[in-house]
């Protein structure tokens, strides 16, 4: 995620010093090469050694160091930078910044740099509501500097409020989104993902091995990219992605409603869920008992959501899947054409690392055109970027975008 970028982590005094350890953790498994600076403060709550060891490179501390000078050569931190992390941010730290002070190797260098600066703020709650800090994030974020907000929760001077450092996980994902072209901006995306679950009684279902792999990857990559993302999921174990609207639905019909009461307000509709097509008859009120040596259940069906949508389309793009185990093209073209699609994702799920539960999926492109894209196999987050590309090129033919 973060391949060949150096970010500055810059840490401030407060008692969530010791969450930036863990953040510095997350940076470096996700590729980055971190240079930690610390103010003086910082350093009484965690040592440099720490984030020294976990950094594999030198702590800075002084403004003026003449033995990391002669380490990094000519090339200040300021320029070296794709990005500026500071977590945690102290109100001092942003009011100082606010200001102009640049009286320490932290504030210096923040001043010095044209990287992007992602400020993640800690303190007590009352300092957060202050007026006087409010104005100071109001005029940085003002300037282009990026802010993680705080989370709630029990703080560390025993209030209860707005003013815990976010979670080292999200503000790795808002360091990636600093990092990321925002190609995307403006668009307004539904996605929806994983399986439909149908009840037959209160404690029994039917669905299916959707995990919803495929379509959080999308949601996840499209709102990086600069899209206000709306995803309406079917059961899932997966976390609802950072920055995106999640609707959580069991049952087919629940999705039909949640997809077509967010259908005005959006321009493109990824429908990467697993509906199941056909819902028991009946649900039983109680649990059914065990009785006879064979039972059937009547099924009927469920709406076909995505056909729906088809027919409302108006100017947006509407992307489908396809999961089949034969006859792959030929019945994605006829999925393409029966629900009035742009652009189908075909996948033979019966094919090893390819469809339901795993990380990678194989598929072909289709387009209405008829031209058919060949992928070769790749991590589920990879091919979700290629779905937007193509989704962005059809935006372009389409004129809604230059
Ligand atoms: N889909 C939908 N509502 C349904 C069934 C499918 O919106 N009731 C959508 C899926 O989200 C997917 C596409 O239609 O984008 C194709 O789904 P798939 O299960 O492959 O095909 P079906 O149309 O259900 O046809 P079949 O099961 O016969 O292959």
């Amino acid at each position: 995620m973060l391949q060949g970028k150096v970010i500055i982590l810059g840490v401030t005094g407060g008692i969530a010093v010791y969450k930036a350890v863990e953040l510095l953790r997350l940076l470096t498994k996700a590729g980055a090469t971190v240079h930690v600076v610390m103010t003086r403060a910082a350093t009484e709550f965690v040592t440099p050694l720490t984030f020294q060891t976990l950094s594999s490179n030198p702590v800075h501390l002084e403004l003026f160091n003449l033995i990391s000078e002669q380490e990094i050569g000519h090339i200040s931190l300021a320029e070296r930078a794709d990005l500026f992390v500071i977590a945690p941010a102290t109100a001092n730290f942003i009011g100082k910044v606010a200001c102009g002070i640049a009286d320490d190797l932290l504030t210096t260098t923040v001043m010095a740099t044209k990287a992007p600066v992602l400020i993640a703020p800690a303190m007590n709650v009352n300092m957060y509501q202050n007026p006087i800090y409010r104005e100071n994030e109001r005029r940085l974020k003002e300037h282009g500097y990026l802010f993680v907000p705080p989370a709630c929760g029990m703080l560390a001077c025993g209030y209860e409020g707005e003013g815990k450092l976010q979670v080292p996980a999200v503000i790795l994902e808002e360091a990636v989104a600093a990092l990321t072209r925002k190609d995307l901006a403006g668009e307004r995306i539904l996605v929806t993902a994983g399986p439909t679950l149908e009840e037959i009684d209160p404690v029994r279902y039917i669905s299916n091995h959707s995990s919803g792999k495929m379509g959080y990857a999308i949601a996840r990559q499209a709102r990086l990219r600069g899209a206000a993302v709306t995803l309406v999921s079917g059961p899932t174990a997966i976390a609802d992605p950072w920055g995106v609207k999640v609707l959580r639905v069991e049952s087919a019909r629940e999705m039909r409603d949640a997809v077509l009461a967010e259908l005005e307000s959006c321009d493109v509709v990824i429908k990467a869920a697993a509906v199941a097509d056909y819902r028991p008859k009946q649900r039983a009120g109680t649990k059914m008992k065990k009785g006879a040596e064979s039972l059937s259940i009547e099924l009927e069906k469920n709406p076909d959501i995505l056909a729906e949508v088809g027919g409302r389309k108006e100017g947006r793009i509407l992307v489908g899947f396809a999961a089949e185990t034969a006859d792959l093209v030929a019945n994605a073209t006829a999925k393409l054409n029966a629900k009035n699609l742009d652009m189908v994702v075909a996948n033979d799920v019966s094919l090893e690392g390819a469809g339901f539960n795993v990380d990678t999926n194989i598929v072909k492109i289709l387009s209405k055109d008829g031209k058919v894209e060949e992928l070769p196999k790749m991590a589920k987050d990879q091919l979700a970027g290629v779905i937007l590309d193509r989704v962005l090129a059809l935006r372009r033919e389409k004129g809604h975008r230059i």
